[in-house]
């Protein structure tokens, strides 16, 4: 049974359609990709999950049930957004850069007990818990951004780009993590990526989205039997 679900989502900025019409659902524990080109809508799904995109019609339910929360109070139903862009506080160690995301959690050994399992899951945050975010490299500041996703202790966690701009290797290493968590951790994962290729290897399902629309959906394999990417990538 789906534990997200998006039925008929439009979403309008002014004159322009960003998605026409959109239904997406992810199952529990399941790990599934949005992709498309560039303005595809893709952050928009995102976004629109999250109250933070205009919707003018459609609606995303939450466990069955209409998701009306504020954008604020969606952390605390269960699902984690980590944006396209990473956005760690940079004058903020990393420590307290993954504090900031359970902020709302007032029971202090529930908050040592997550630091924990996110820093076992993440040694390189351990390690470095003491300095700045701004010392990180660019992956190492990806890393953060999924922990401190993870600090909400989420059932759905929604992953906007999270290898964009990243080298190769760290790709690997980014898409690792997210197939660890959704092992480890049994995470629901709602991933945007960009880097087909390697996001096809992690997922149980891929949507692909061109011009605000639903084009593709089915397993990895089914979009590798396709042309679809082409199609939408290249126009052809
Ligand atoms: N705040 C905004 N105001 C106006 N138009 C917007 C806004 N945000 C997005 N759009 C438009 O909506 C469409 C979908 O944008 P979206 O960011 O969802 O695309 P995307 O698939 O995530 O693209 P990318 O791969 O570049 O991140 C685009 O045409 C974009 O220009
Ligand atoms: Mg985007």
């Amino acid at each position: 049974m789906d534990i997200l679900n998006l039925v008929d989502i439009s979403v309008h900025y002014d004159a322009v359609v960003a998605l026409d019409n959109v239904s997406l659902g992810v199952s529990e524990g399941e790990v599934v990709a949005v992709m498309g080109p560039n303005g595809a809508g893709k952050s928009t799904v995102l976004k629109a999950i999250m109250g933070l995109a205009p919707v003018v019609g459609g609606e995303v339910y939450w466990q069955q049930r209409p998701l009306e929360a504020a954008t604020h109070e969606i952390v605390k139903q269960g699902i984690s957004f980590v944006p396209q862009g990473r956005r760690v506080f940079t004058h903020l160690t990393v420590a307290e850069n993954l504090e900031m995301g359970c902020l709302y959690l007032n029971n202090a050994a529930e908050k040592a007990r997550r630091l924990d399992s996110v820093m076992e899951l993440f040694p390189i945050l351990h390690q470095k818990r003491d300095d700045l975010a701004s010392q990180m490299s660019g992956g190492q500041q990806q890393m953060l951004a999924l922990g401190r996703g993870l600090m909400a202790a989420p059932d759905v966690l929604l992953l906007d780009e999270p290898t964009l701009g990243l080298a190769p290797i760290v790709v690997k290493e980014v898409f690792q993590k997210v197939a660890e968590i959704s092992d480890r951790l049994n995470t629901t994962i709602l991933v945007v990526e960009h880097n087909i290729k390697g996001v096809l290897d992690i997922v149980d399902r891929a949507y692909v989205l061109d011009k605000g629309r639903v084009v593709h959906d089915g397993t990895p394999q089914s979009v590798r039997d396709t042309d679809i990417l082409t199609q939408v990538f290249l126009g052809s």
